[in-house]
Parts: C-alpha cells; sequence; structure tokens
C-alpha cells in the first residue's frame, strides 16, 4: 500500500507514465565513499563571526587607522580619549593597539559589542584573554542591552610591561545583544592589544573551538572531504591578500591576523590551517586545501618568484602529513598533534586559467608530486585545462538557474571515460532561488542524480557556499544561515543532506522513463549584449504573434536600459563602447508576451575586439535566451540558454566594419537565426526535464537505495520494476517536500522544508509509488 498520498494529505496527481526498471543485482560505478563533500571558505562571516567560537569582533585591532577605531570597536563617554596606537604587544605579529586615556571622572569606555550583539547564555562561562600595559586598572564588563552587568573581571594594572591576563566569566542572564565594555579605573592611560571572548562550551569541547550548532549541522553532513580555504579568499584580490597558512598557526594569539580580507572584512586568523586539519580529523573527512599559486585576481607572481609559492604548498603537506621529526611536522607536534593529519588533496589556485595558470600549475603539481607522490592534485578548468603536466582531477563550478541544473542533470553521461576525475568544486543554484529555496534544491537534487550514476567520472562535490550570516549576506544563497544564536538548513542543506546520508556504494544498473514537458512559448525582454567587444546596433525591429512590439524609428537614450557598459544612441544606432566582458543594455517597455511565435530583425556593425554580437530575446528572470554570433573567440555562431550553449553551434566570425542583418525567428519550441538572410542554424528543443532518480545499493545494509526528485507541481505516480533479484516487501523512506517553489526555511521557521520519514510495504518485484509535487524522495528496498 502506498502511505505517501495519505501522509501529505495529497491526491492531485498527472497521468503520465513514469518508469524506472532497476536491475537489484548487477551494478555500474562504485561511488566513491568521500564523494560529498563541503566547500568552506571565509565568506559571509562564515568563520569569524560565525563557526568560530570567537564572540568579539576584531580582537587583535587589526584593522583601524588614525582616524577610525578597528572594526566593532566604539569610543564611548567623555571622560578620555580613546584611539588606535602603534604601540603593540612585541612579538605578537600584530601592529596596533587600543589606547585607553582617562582624564576625569564620568564614563570613558571602549566598546566591543561582537558580531551584531555578543550572545550570552546565564550560567555559560566564558574566557575572557586580554593583553594589556599601562598605569590604570580595567573594569571589563559583559553589559546586557538594556545596560544591565551580566558578568565582569577587572584587569590589574601592569604597568610599562604587557602582560597577559585572562579571566573566566559566568553570565547571570541571557541576552543576544551583550557587549564587552572596558572602563579604565582610575585617571592613566592603559593599552589593549587583544581582547577575546571565547565560550567554554565548544563544539567537541575545544579550547579555540567551534560554536556547536554551526558545527553540528556540518557534522550532520558526514562530510566525506572539507575543501578549505576558499574560493576567492584563497586568492585575494592583491597576491598580498591571499591567505597565508603560515600566518594562521601557534598560539592564537600570537598569530597575524588579516586586516582586510578577500571578502572584506578583517579575520583573527582563529580558525587556521591546524583548526581545520584538526576539524577533518573530527569529522572524519579527507583534507582539500587550496594553495594559492601566484595568482590573484589581479597579479600574478612572475615565474621567478613562484619559489615561495611552491614551497608554501609543500611546506603545507609536511606540516599535515610529515613526521614529527620533519621541520613543520614538528611545528605540528608543538601545535598539540604529534600524529600527521589526513591532507589528502591539494588544489592548485581557485578558479585561475589560461596560459599564466597553466605554467603555475606545471611548477607546483612537478614540485608536489616529485616529493609527495600519494598526495592527489585538482586543476582549476577556467579557461581551458592546463596542458603542461597531466592532470588528475579537474574542479568545476557551476552557478546557475534551476533549468540549468535540470537539463544538465545527464551532462556527465557523455564525459569521456579516459578523462580526468571530476570534482564538482562549487555549485549552487544562484538564480530564480530567492534565500535558498524549494525550487534551488530540488533542480540541485537532479543535478546530483547525474552526478552520483556517474560517479565512475565524478568523483567528489562539494556546493558552495557552506555558511551565511544573516548580518552580512555577501553571497547568495548558502547552505547554512544563522544569526548570533539561531541556525537553520535551507533547503539545498538538506538535499546535500539527503545525498551524503544516503550514498550507495554502488550505482545500480537502472533506467528512467520520463516523459519531457513541453517547452514554453518564448517570453520576456529583449536586449543586446557584447563581450570583450565594441559594436554598434540600429533598424531594431521586434513582433510577437503578428503584433509590432518595437520599430526601427523607435531607438532612443530613454529606450535603452543600461545594465553594464557604455551605451549610447545616436541618430537611430545604439552603439556599446566598453572592451570589458559581458556589456548588456534591454529595451525598455519591450515584454514579449508568452508568443507561439516572435521575431527580432536588426543590423549589427563590430567596431573592434575580440568577439562579435549577443542578442537576447525572451530573457526572464533568472532565465536567458540568446544568440550568440561570434562567440568563443570569433569562432562560433550558437544559441544559448542561461550563459550555457545549446544546440549544436555553426563555425561562424564576425567581420570588423561590416553592417549584418540579423534575424531570430522562434516558433513553438523551434528557433532559427538568420544571418544576412541565410539560416545559419534552427534548434529544436524539448521542455526542462523535471523528473529524474538514481538508484544503487548500499552493500552492507544490503538495500537499494533510491533517490527520485519530482520537479513537477502534481503528484506523480511512478513505476518502479526490480528485475535481477527478490526484494523485500517493507521499504522506509524520507520525503522532502513544499507546497511552492519558493518555499523557504527561515531563521523562525527553521524546519519547515526538510527530509520527513515515512515507511510503506507491500513492495514485491514492483512498487507504484505517487510522489508528492515539487518532492525529493530517498527509498530504501532491502534485497532478499
Ligand atoms: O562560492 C563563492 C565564490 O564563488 C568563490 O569564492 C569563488 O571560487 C566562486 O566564484
Amino acid at each position: 500500500m502506498n502511505l505517501l498520498p495519505l501522509l501529505l494529505g495529497l491526491t492531485a496527481q498527472s497521468n503520465e507514465p513514469i518508469q524506472v526498471t532497476i536491475d537489484t543485482r548487477q551494478t555500474t560505478v562504485a561511488v566513491n565513499p568521500a564523494m560529498y563533500g563541503i566547500f568552506f571558505e571565509e565568506i559571509n562571516q562564515a568563520g569569524e563571526g560565525g563557526l568560530y567560537g570567537e564572540l568579539l569582533r576584531t580582537r587583535g585591532m587589526e584593522d583601524g587607522d588614525a582616524t577610525k577605531l578597528p572594526t566593532g570597536w566604539q569610543a564611548v563617554g567623555e571622560a578620555g580619549r580613546i584611539s588606535l596606537d602603534a604601540t603593540s604587544v612585541p612579538n605578537e605579529g600584530r601592529p596596533h593597539s587600543l589606547r585607553i586615556e582617562r582624564v576625569g571622572a564620568g564614563q570613558i569606555a571602549a566598546v566591543n559589542e561582537g558580531f551584531w550583539g555578543v550572545p550570552l547564555k546565564n550560567g555559560a562561562r566564558y574566557r575572557l584573554t586580554m593583553w594589556v600595559r599601562g598605569d590604570a586598572e580595567i573594569d571589563a564588563t559583559l553589559e546586557g542591552a538594556g545596560g544591565q552587568r551580566l558578568g565582569n573581571a577587572v584587569i590589574p594594572k601592569s604597568g610599562n610591561e604587557w602582560r597577559r591576563i585572562e579571566r573566566t566569566i559566568t553570565a547571570s542572564g541571557d541576552d543576544n545583544k551583550a557587549k564587552l565594555v572596558l572602563t579604565p579605573k582610575q585617571l592613566g592611560t592603559v593599552w589593549v592589544g587583544y581582547a577575546s571572548l571565547m565560550p567554554l562550551d565548544t563544539w567537541r569541547g575545544r579550547s579555540n573551538g567551534f560554536r556547536k550548532d554551526l558545527a553540528e549541522h556540518v557534522s550532520a553532513l558526514k562530510p566525506g572531504f572539507v575543501r578549505f580555504p576558499g574560493g576567492c579568499f584563497i586568492e585575494g584580490q592583491v597576491l598580498g591578500q591571499a591567505f597565508d597558512w603560515k600566518k594562521s598557526i601557534g598560539p592564537v594569539e600570537a598569530r597575524r591576523p588579516m586586516p582586510r580580507s578577500f571578502w572584506g572584512y578583517p579575520t583573527s586568523n582563529g580558525l587556521g590551517y591546524h583548526e581545520y586539519l584538526q576539524w577533518c580529523e573530527d569529522l572524519g573527512s579527507r583534507a582539500l586545501f587550496v594553495a594559492n599559486c601566484g595568482m590573484s585576481h589581479s597579479e600574478i607572481a612572475p615565474t621567478d618568484k613562484m619559489d615561495r609559492y611552491v614551497q608554501d604548498a609543500l611546506d603545507a603537506i609536511e606540516y599535515a602529513n610529515g613526521p614529527a621529526t620533519s621541520k613543520w611536522g614538528a611545528l605540528r607536534a608543538k601545535n598539540g598533534h604529534a600524529k600527521p593529519f589526513n591532507l589528502r588533496y591539494i588544489q592548485i589556485g581557485n578558479e585561475n586559467g589560461g596560459p599564466n595558470y597553466d605554467v603555475r600549475y606545471a611548477m607546483m603539481a612537478k614540485a608536489i608530486k616529485a616529493r609527495y607522490p600519494e598526495i592527489q592534485l585538482v586543476a582549476n578548468v577556467w579557461d581551458g585545462v592546463p596542458q603542461s603536466y597531466p592532470l588528475e582531477i579537474i574542479d568545476e563550478h557551476y552557478y546557475s538557474n534551476p533549468a540549468f541544473f535540470w537539463r544538465n542533470a545527464n551532462r556527465y553521461d557523455a564525459y569521456d571515460r579516459k578523462g580526468p576525475q571530476i570534482y564538482v568544486g562549487e555549485y549552487a543554484v544562484t538564480r530564480g532561488s530567492g534565500q535558498g529555496n524549494l525550487d534551488a534544491a530540488l533542480s540541485e537534487a537532479a543535478f546530483m542524480a547525474g552526478m552520483e550514476r556517474n560517479a565512475d567520472v565524478v568523483r567528489m562535490a562539494s556546493y558552495a557556499p557552506l555558511f551565511v550570516n544573516v548580518n552580512n549576506r555577501q553571497w547568495n544563497p548558502n547552505a547554512v544561515v544563522f544569526d548570533n544564536t539561531r541556525s537553520y538548513g535551507t533547503p539545498s542543506y538538506w538535499v546535500q543532506w539527503i545525498y551524503s546520508n544516503h550514498r550507495p556504494d554502488r550505482i545500480l544498473k537502472h533506467e528512467v522513463r520520463a516523459p519531457l514537458p513541453q517547452l514554453e512559448p518564448v517570453a520576456g525582454r529583449v536586449g543586446l549584449q557584447t563581450w570583450r567587444t565594441q559594436a554598434e546596433f540600429r533598424d531594431i525591429e521586434v513582433e510577437a504573434d503578428g503584433r509590432k512590439l518595437f520599430s526601427a524609428d523607435q531607438v532612443s537614450g530613454d529606450r535603452l536600459e543600461i545594465l553594464r557598459g557604455e551605451w549610447t544612441t545616436a541618430n537611430g544606432a545604439i552603439r556599446q563602447s566598453s572592451d570589458e566582458e559581458n556589456r548588456q543594455a534591454l529595451l525598455r517597455g519591450v515584454e514579449i508576451p508568452r508568443s507561439q511565435r516572435a521575431t527580432l530583425r536588426l543590423k549589427a556593425r563590430k567596431i573592434s575586439g575580440a568577439e562579435g554580437f549577443i542578442i537576447m530575446m525572451g530573457l526572464e528572470p533568472g532565465r536567458e535566451f540568446q544568440w550568440n554570433l561570434g562567440g568563443w573567440n570569433n569562432t562560433v555562431h550558437a544559441f544559448q540558454r542561461d550563459g550555457e550553449r545549446v544546440g549544436r553551434g555553426v563555425p561562424g566570425q564576425i567581420e570588423t566594419g561590416r553592417w549584418y542583418d540579423i534575424r531570430i525567428e522562434r516558433e513553438g519550441n523551434v528557433s532559427r537565426a538568420y544571418l544576412d538572410g541565410k539560416l545559419v542554424e534552427e534548434l529544436r528543443e524539448a521542455g526542462t526535464p523535471n523528473f529524474t532518480a538514481v538508484a544503487g545499493v548500499d552493500e552492507k545494509a544490503n538495500e537499494i537505495v533510491i533517490k527520485a526528485v519530482n520537479g513537477a507541481g502534481t503528484a506523480r505516480t511512478v513505476q518502479f520494476d526490480f528485475t535481477g533479484g527478490r526484494v523485500g516487501s517493507t521499504a522506509r523512506g524520507l520525503v522532502m517536500t513544499g507546497n511552492r517553489l519558493d518555499a523557504e526555511n527561515s531563521l523562525s521557521n527553521p524546519d519547515r522544508i526538510r527530509p520527513r520519514p515515512f515507511s510503506l510495504n507491500g513492495v514485491s518485484g514492483r512498487l507504484s509509488q505517487t510522489l508528492p509535487p515539487y518532492s525529493v524522495t530517498v527509498l530504501r528496498i532491502p534485497r532478499r
């Protein structure tokens, strides 16, 4: 009997047959036990003000200048002066201290509100550590939002010498918006070179520890590996800003903080390389460390200055895995871990590419492999993969809309089995995803089904980014959302959880038959785009279902909505004069309604640059349809959806200085592109798929593990046929569903969308199972 509809109170069903046939005995490929991992980057306050337990902001006074106190510090009161001072604790690697001078009675205090409030729990204990100097005692009070004292310590005078003072404070009340208030008790001057407040109750009780709820979200994912520390964070805008692991180890108070990391905020380096390796060990995960390869977003180290980057990567491996007798292994032992860690992968650079990357990849790869042949290397795929040194694993990144992920659910079916292994190191629906909605999660689940089915090619995958503090959302969406006390997993987080916790050991031979939906008729806005090219456009006409929506004589500046680039209009022509990538302008007030037939005509002329023109026809929120003429460095004309090539494309070039007649027709599911009156490509498309499934076997439990994704807004009955051997009659499952694609979890409703268990019986050689609308279902069926 099928209990699911009853459980969910669902009746609506589509009558389209969907069939999944599974051979319960015949396996195809093995799934890497470490397939599903996590991507940790210091972005969105993921570590600082997030996972890392520190409650005070800028504890080492790392940023600020003569005119500005460090981020998070404020001066309160009139009875003195507070400034940033060049005096600093000797040998501690931090250039500043806070100078607090009391000149009279009354209030003068340095206040730190932590990361949008210091959260205190009644009865909980906190370790206050300070480096101070000066001729007054300091009253260090934890003050609640209403000014009440919730704990305090008195820091003694230390005279001219810097002194380290540590006190444990027990909070006498709950408050999420508390602050630390430092008040000199007597007239005189004190310097504070460091002020840290760590909760004693951290994940696994570690002293330089992690916030419990956030660490538990991660451990529930049972990550196979942890990639660290990014992301762009590893690159930096300039090389001086790149993460330097050597500054992130050793006693925390002596670590050199980063005044302004890639994502714009100061970081203490408290969650450093050693903590990362320890975290992997605690999680039972493999470590995948990303090493800078001498390339930042705007600077590249000359090849004769690459020694440092090569050496840093070699030393990182020795620190992690070397014997305690080696130079860096000894330091690891001194830092509390005599046994080697389990560093398995080094990724050489992040999103670096082109010939500069090629040569640097080869330099680093050669040196690493010569010394540590067991370390597996991950290369970037930007602008093509490196050619000068053999590849082991390559890191693909995908950020797009839900349709992209559905369309690409089968992408790895066609990958070369003899090519390098694939690590999908970053992927997420970033368009049409709200702040992490069900639509995004379902389409990621569909994509993951394809990765899992092709687990011989895709060996590892990590959703990105992992964390966001709601007070500094720099990237959207993310898997785990938090403020200073609460947190939740987005639906995408739960999809990661499903795949990781229900990863089969091997894929079973299976076939999925589901009808493809109709392609939606064209609709949306019309626009022009260039890519490293200057160009002119004129005589634009747009027609839909026989109605003229725009005509040549309507071109004027106010009809252009400029998204990016230098766009001007003169004498009926539109000109784009920037040489940058991705310059876009839309025609204002032109919106194709859902039409069976639409035509766009225009003339275009290339003025200079690398490519030709990109014409956008049918631009809806989060979705694009384009004809790209002279794309891929002026070699191909091709249709694109959401930035990705669809159809075959046709070799072609756009000449400079010549006016071209362009026409795009869209009729039902057919798009035709004409250049100078000649048909260049006819594209026939099906609709975006909205059902997929993957089946494998959990060998230890001897269970068939099926994951099925229904992206349709109707319940759908799926016929599962089991061949090759008998299956048990009872099964257990999980279903994650919601009644709307835009449904999200939130801090106040954290569990709205999450997997819920169910069980069913009456399974035999067949199972007819109704899957709710918008759902991901896991079925675990015993083999007999
Ligand atoms: O995941 C966020 C960012 O996206 C990463 O820093 C970068 O690698 C990618 O572009």
